[in-house]
């Protein structure tokens, strides 16, 4: 183990730092080991979805659970009986330190750096749900520090391991329909909320550590429905509303493809901020600087609620490359516009390319599924590289929030300075890409 891993760790447990013993084993790209000892933040909903998927490797062994909700903790616990558990995965995470290799987070999207990072701090691999972070501060972090400490990360999109969407990139590289110069891309899911704050009728159930659930974010009283579980992502102190939730996945391809960077410039139409929720509709633009894969710049257009999908006028396709009249766009996906053809990616399905007559005997790249849960496992153990790994979902998922910042100033184009972190336009802007944390959930690198 290098000196730097051996020195000792620290972990943070309500507000008092607490010297945990040095690691037993820090996992590290390249790092051979036999069993994978996982803990799992976040057990319920996806992150239920996840535990089965992760825990299906052969080499995976369920070591630590991690709910605030008792039910949905006891629950998981069923399916892996052996494994310790607990509520709080600071503590999980001080007292398991030694006797756990690698983390899974699943928990709502502000959670998302906190534990992830809590868990790098110690040395250990990460998978973490998508979007990567709710801030862009925190996934410029994260991206960071994986790297510094080389270690084997993921996000959660698992469809970018998909054959369909493995093979819509290799299309796009290998330039079947040339250089592009436009993405729309859509989402007719509406997790937003356009209405006044919340009363509060009643206390927590007594299931739900409420406390523990909000974490990071200011304090206020739990309302049935509106937070836990899963409605969060529509309110901006808690999720990043349609655009962080569905284009995470939406945007992967395009920015995969077209190897994207940071955009230049970004800016939202839709209705004034509430201080509250995500809007319920929501078009965004970016402008990319161009790749080997683009024309000069790349202009990136999302459309969700009702504003999905785009009209034949948001498109502005002409000529041959107008979509035929019995074409219908699917309800969720992406269009890509090249200089000699146009791709629709639906969500979640194969590319249909346009003209069809000119593309119909083309043949398609053979491409395979691969596991994009079990890629990560491999990769915690020494074997390949997982392929939305943080250096790759960091920016992603910044370029994503940069959108979710503008809809806090509709109608104003925000410049984008990547290397600074700072938008240098519109000062009310900055306090956006990083919010403080509560005093006793702050983390060391955040
Ligand atoms: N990749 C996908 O296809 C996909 C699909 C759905 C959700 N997600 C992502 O998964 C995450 C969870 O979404 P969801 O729909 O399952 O939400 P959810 O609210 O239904 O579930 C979140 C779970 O985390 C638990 N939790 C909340 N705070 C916690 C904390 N501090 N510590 C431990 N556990 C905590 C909750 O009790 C619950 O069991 C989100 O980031 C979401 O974007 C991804």
């Amino acid at each position: 183990m290098s000196g730097k891993l051996q020195r000792r760790q620290f972990v943070k447990v309500a507000g008092a730092f607490i010297t945990t013993a040095p690691l037993g084993r820090s996992f590290r790209v390249g790092m051979s080991v036999e069993k994978l000892r996982t803990a799992h933040i976040g057990v319920g909903g996806m992150g239920g979805a996840d535990l089965a998927s992760i825990s299906s490797h052969p080499q995976v062994e369920v070591a630590g659970l991690c709910d605030v909700d008792a039910n949905r903790l006891a629950s998981a616990h069923q399916k892996h009986k052996q494994a310790r558990t607990f509520s709080d995965y600071r503590q999980m995470l001080s007292e398991m330190g030694d006797s756990v290799d690698a983390v899974v987070v699943s928990t709502p999207d502000h959670t998302h750096a906190p534990a992830a990072m809590s868990a790098m701090n110690l040395g250990k691999p990460v998978y973490c749900q998508k979007p990567l972070t709710h801030e862009v501060f925190e996934a410029r972090r994260l991206n960071q520090v994986a790297q510094q400490k080389e270690l084997a990360t993921q996000m959660g999109i698992q469809i970018h391991s998909a054959a369909a969407y493995r093979r819509a990139k290799q299309m796009i590289q290998d330039g079947m329909i040339g250089p592009v110069s436009h993405v729309h891309a859509w989402s007719g899911k509406n997790w937003g909320y356009d209405g006044k704050a919340f009363e509060s009728q009643s206390g927590p159930p007594a299931n739900l550590d409420w406390d523990l659930w909000m974490g990071t974010a200011a304090m206020r009283p739990f309302v049935p429905k509106v937070y836990h579980p899963g409605s969060w992502r529509r309110l901006i102190d808690f999720g990043t509303g349609t655009l962080g939730d569905m284009g995470v996945h939406i945007f992967d391809t395009p920015y995969g493809a077209l190897k994207l960077t940071t955009p230049h410039t970004v800016r939202t139409e839709c209705r004034e901020p509430t201080g509250i929720g995500h809007p319920t509709r929501n078009v965004v633009e970016y402008e990319f600087p161009g790749t080997d894969y683009t024309t000069e710049s790349m202009i990136w257009k999302w459309y969700d609620g009702a504003d999905a999908p785009p009209s034949a006028e948001d498109l502005a396709l002409t000529g041959e490359f107008q979509l035929p009249e019995s074409y219908k766009l699917p309800g969720q996906g992406s269009l890509f516009v090249g200089q000699q053809g146009v791709m629709v990616l639906p969500h979640i399905g194969e590319a249909v390319l346009f003209p069809e007559a000119k593309f119909k005997e083309q043949a398609r790249p053979e491409v395979e599924n691969l596991n994009h849960y079990h890629q990560w496992v491999d990769a915690c153990m020494g074997n390949g590289k997982a392929s939305a790994n943080f250096s790759y979902a960091g920016p992603l998922t910044e370029a994503l929030l940069l959108g979710v910042v503008a809809n806090r100033f509709p109608g104003k184009t925000l410049q984008w300075d990547a290397e600074n972190l700072k938008v240098t336009n519109l000062a009310a802007a900055n306090q956006l890409l990083k919010t403080d944390y509560r005093k006793d959930f702050v983390v060391e690198n955040l």
